[in-house]
């Protein structure tokens, strides 16, 4: 196989996955490599992939049949959780050239080279040396930047692959997060999102806490909003919930998965925290930061999952009112507890409580959209709209903006939301603020 010139990576899963998609990018770039939109051009195709439920990685394997289609044969890397959790199999199974798991992708163009020059090119270790260390400085960046500060979990969900894939929590130090935070500001980030699978885990030897780390990033010149996802319930610490009260730049949204509301199955899912403290938390939440937007995953059909489990979840949506939520049908994972356990729920059963769930969360959805209409809020542009003339942004909330404006992408404009749909906004300027 010859040395690749060009690349293209396609990134599945969570944020954190986009975040390691991008630093992916950087470094083959910085190795001479030119980037292309067109995976069916590229010498090189990296497929980041997502471990989660069995239909995400199912997907890998019919992207591989596919960008093989009509005889090309590009070098075929497989890095994220995928490559974490089946390793060789991977290998033996669809012939790729590289597979490299997620705490293991600094050593991608080593891997490259190993494979250009016919040598077996798998890495999957889990270095206690941190890989972010051996990655190139932040050039690049659109208005909205992801920053990752804290990888892997220790809360092992008996339903959840994570654990296994990203391995074990750690906290990136705190010096390097926020001169990689100011590096993304001087290359043009108005918004940061700072990630982790447990992203309010962060902490450091001094007992920081992700607040310490938001108080630092409110002090950059530049930066105009501060996000975070995705948290535990447990880690919700008085410090973060009091920032949403004091940081004028993080912005009223908070991501806090529940998946379920009945104690029961919350228990079988060695969640560690009931529907009782969960609802607590919110309370406390909503007490610091009255307008804040909830938002959380659930999972339907867990094992044992009964009618009466389920209208437990219903009425939890009901007495949260969420802003926006994913929900998915539970999917069992090889290697997890839930796995082996009895009391599994049938397909149509799983279907139809999916769609009853998702028909209350999209009203909430709505009602909450519906709620923000003829409030003034401020509107971070990311990008031209479909329309000439037209922009499209996020509000505070995180809601989609459409607006008419001859501001910039990256500008921050005052907005008067004038439209409420299910999945967008749409917004007339007032007065353009200063950007
Ligand atoms: N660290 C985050 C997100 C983990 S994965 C958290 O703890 O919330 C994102 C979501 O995928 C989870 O919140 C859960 O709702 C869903 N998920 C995880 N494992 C799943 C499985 N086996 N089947 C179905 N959904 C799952
Ligand atoms: Fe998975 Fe639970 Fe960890 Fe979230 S907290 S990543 S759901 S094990
Ligand atoms: Fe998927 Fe791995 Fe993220 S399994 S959700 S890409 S942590």
């Amino acid at each position: 196989m010859t040395t690749p010139k060009t690349f293209h990576v396609k990134s599945f899963g969570c944020q954190m996955n986009v975040y390691d998609g991008e630093r992916m990018a950087e470094l083959m770039a910085a190795q001479g490599l030119s980037a292309t939109d067109d995976a069916d051009a590229a010498d090189l195709v990296v497929l980041n992939t997502c471990h989660i439920r069995e239909k995400a990685t199912e997907k890998v394997y019919s992207d591989i049949g596919r960008l093989r289609k009509d005889g090309r044969k590009p070098m075929i890397a497989v890095a994220g959780c995928v490559a974490q959790a089946e390793g060789e199999e991977i290998v033996r199974r669809a012939k790729v050239d590289v597979v490299v798991g997620p705490q293991a992708y600094h050593n991608l163009p080593k891997l490259v080279a190993d494979a250009a020059a016919g040598r077996a090119a798998l890495d999957t270790d889990m270095p206690a040396a941190s890989k972010f260390g051996a990655l190139p400085g932040r050039r690049k960046s659109g208005p909205t930047a992801f920053l990752t500060v804290q990888e892997g979990c220790d809360k092992f969900c008996t339903y959840c692959v994570v654990p296994y894939t990203r391995g074990a929590e750690v906290s990136r130090p705190f010096d390097a997060i926020v001169a990689e935070a100011k590096a993304l500001v001087d290359a043009g980030a108005r918004e940061i999102t700072l990630l982790g699978q447990n992203v309010n885990a962060w902490d450091d030897a001094e007992g920081r806490g992700l607040h310490g780390l938001i108080h630092a990033l409110d002090r950059i010149e530049g930066l105009a909003r501060i996000r975070y996802t995705t948290s535990h319930p447990n880690d919700m610490r008085e410090g973060l919930i009091r920032a949403h009260a004091e940081v004028a730049k993080l912005m009223p949204y908070l991501h806090l998965p529940v998946q379920a509301g009945s104690d029961r199955i919350l228990k079988a899912m060695n969640r560690s925290h009931t529907r009782d403290s969960y609802l607590r938390i919110l309370d406390r939440v909503r007490a610091a930061r009255p307008d804040i937007a909830l938002s959380g995953d659930f999972i339907v059909g867990f094992p044992g999952e009964s009618d009466a489990d389920f209208e437990d979840t219903m009425s939890l949506v009901a007495a949260v009112g969420y802003a926006q939520c994913f929900s998915f049908k539970y999917s069992a994972r090889p290697g997890t507890p839930a796995a082996e356990m009895d009391g599994f729920v049938p397909a149509e059963v799983m279907d139809e409580r999916l769609q009853r769930l998702q028909a209350a969360l999209n009203a909430s959805q709505l009602a909450f959209n519906e709620a923000t209409m003829g409030k003034p809020c401020q509107v971070l542009l990311e990008r031209p709209g479909r329309k000439p003339g037209q922009k499209v942004g996020k509000s505070p909330w995180l809601q989609s903006v459409h607006l008419e404006t001859d501001a910039a992408i990256g500008d921050l404009v005052t907005v008067e939301i004038v439209q409420a749909g299910p999945n967008s906004l749409g917004g007339v300027e007032r007065v353009q603020a200063a950007a």
